[in-house]
């Protein structure tokens, strides 16, 4: 078994490059199989989902080239079934974006139903909903779920929550169908703009991405393309609050500050300094953090993945902040791992109510998800003493080369092999 293995308590100091989005990759990569041609995309980051990704692809006939650790080549020409049963889809929850792209290809789909975080129920009602607009039957039997139609037709999708899932697999299914899908109430999160941008720089005619309704004029050919994915708005607020956690002075590069608002605001609330430059950040800070209310909305509110991070800061705030996760029925699976490190919260519902200490201390804890992993290292940087964090699986799916980046910055950290099994969890 892999741990991360951190001495904590030093400043970070330095600068950090943040790799490409894991949110869009992962939704443009199945989008590659609409295309005609030969896509070359890059700043794709090095993580365990993307490469998954990559796999299933390659295991369903395209030619993957691999041309460095961030660039690739992928042919689609010989993906000829709408058929994908593969291990990797289990493990990855965006694995569903399979379906949108299928469908769209063949106007019918099967694959095996999408894995990924536990943080509740994660249903796909919506993406089933815009697939039937469409004119897409399903039926799950046995694991696998199947999507028949007689040829689709564009239509007018309402969603009834705002899902980023369900607006990404409905472009899919859509960019190549006959007629005009709209989608109201949209997710405007900046991976779904990417994914419209991508899917344009094709000949795709995909408008109002960003905004609550999205309008997707089908067409007949989507043809290659060179295509470079936006830097990870998540990566980056992570990087932020380990500089915040550890009264550190870090310089963030390779960013889109724009998406980085929400986390920018709170931290700045917090009392924490942050500077914009034009595709960097630097987030400096001395002494106590002050306490804050934090509710989790979609884009452009503050997002539910820097949910577990932010926590970890307001955790040596100076009084009682709350927060509202507004996005997932159980986002707080992390929480007792935090306690474990002297934190002091109390959850009820989708409430968390923390009473800020003094400092953290080092703790034997686990990432019970990717996110809270992400929320362990921060803590782990700057409690006081050990920190040793198990399954860190779930860091490698969404992180790219953490251990390195954090070193780079002063953190004595390190990733240690043991005999030990696995923990079931
Ligand atoms: N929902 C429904 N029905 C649906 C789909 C979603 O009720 O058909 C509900 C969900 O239960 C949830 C809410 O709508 O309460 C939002 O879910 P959404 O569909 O937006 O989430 P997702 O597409 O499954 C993506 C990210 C998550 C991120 C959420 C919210 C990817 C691959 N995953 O998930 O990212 O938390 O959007 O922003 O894009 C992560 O990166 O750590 C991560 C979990």
């Amino acid at each position: 078994m892999k741990k991360i293995v951190i001495n904590g308590g030093n400043r970070l100091n330095g600068s950090v490059c943040i790799s490409g989005a894991k949110n869009a990759a992962v939704a443009i990569i199945p989008a590659i199989i609409l295309s005609d041609g030969v896509c070359r995309v890059e700043n794709i980051p090095d993580i365990m989902d993307v490469n998954l990704m990559l796999d299933i692809l390659e295991k369903m006939g395209a030619k993957v080239n691999r041309i460095n650790r961030s660039t690739v080549e992928i042919d689609p020409g010989n993906i000829s079934s709408s058929y994908a049963n593969y291990d990797e889809i289990r493990a990855m929850r965006a694995s569903c974006y399979l379906l949108g792209a299928l469908l769209g290809k063949f106007s019918e789909a099967e694959s095996a139903l999408p894995g990924g975080c536990n943080f509740g129920v994660r249903p796909i009602d919506q993406h089933l909903k815009g697939f039937g607009v469409l004119g897409a039957e399903n039926s799950v039997a046995n694991g696998m779920i199947k999507l028949k139609s007689n040829g689709l037709q564009g239509g007018h999708v309402y969603l009834d929550v705002v899902s980023v899932g369900a607006t990404i697999n409905i472009m899919l299914a859509a960019v190549k169908t006959p007629g005009r899908t709209v989608i109201e109430n949209a997710a405007k999160e900046p991976h779904v703009v990417d994914l419209a941008n991508f899917l344009n720089s094709m000949g795709a005619d995909i408008r109002g991405a960003g905004t609550d309704v999205i309008k997707i004029n089908g067409v007949s050919h989507l043809s290659g393309t060179n295509y470079t994915i936006i830097p990870d708005q998540i990566e980056a607020g992570t990087y932020m609050a380990a500089a915040a956690a550890t009264n550190g002075d870090v310089t963030i590069t390779n960013v889109i500050t724009k998406h980085l608002e929400s986390i920018t605001a709170k931290l700045r609330e917090m009392g924490i300094t942050v500077e914009e430059y034009e595709d960097c950040i630097r987030v400096h800070n001395k002494g106590r953090l002050h306490k804050c209310n934090v509710k989790t909305m979609p884009h452009p509110g503050f997002p539910t993945d820097m949910q577990p991070q932010i926590a970890v800061l307001l955790s040596v705030a100076d009084g009682t902040s709350m927060i509202t996760e507004a996005v997932w029925d159980n986002r707080f699976r992390y929480v007792d791992e935090l306690k474990r490190m002297g934190a002091n919260i109390s959850v009820s519902g989708k409430m968390a109510v923390i009473e800020g200490v003094d400092n953290l201390k080092g703790a034997p804890v686990k990432a019970t998800d990717l996110r809270a992993g992400a929320a362990m290292i921060v803590a782990g940087l700057a409690a006081q003493g050990t920190t040793c964090i198990e399954d860190i699986r779930h860091i490698e799916r969404g992180y790219e080369n953490v251990v390195g980046k954090f070193s780079s910055l002063g953190a004595d950290i390190k990733i240690v092999q043991t005999d030990e099994p696995t923990s079931a969890n």
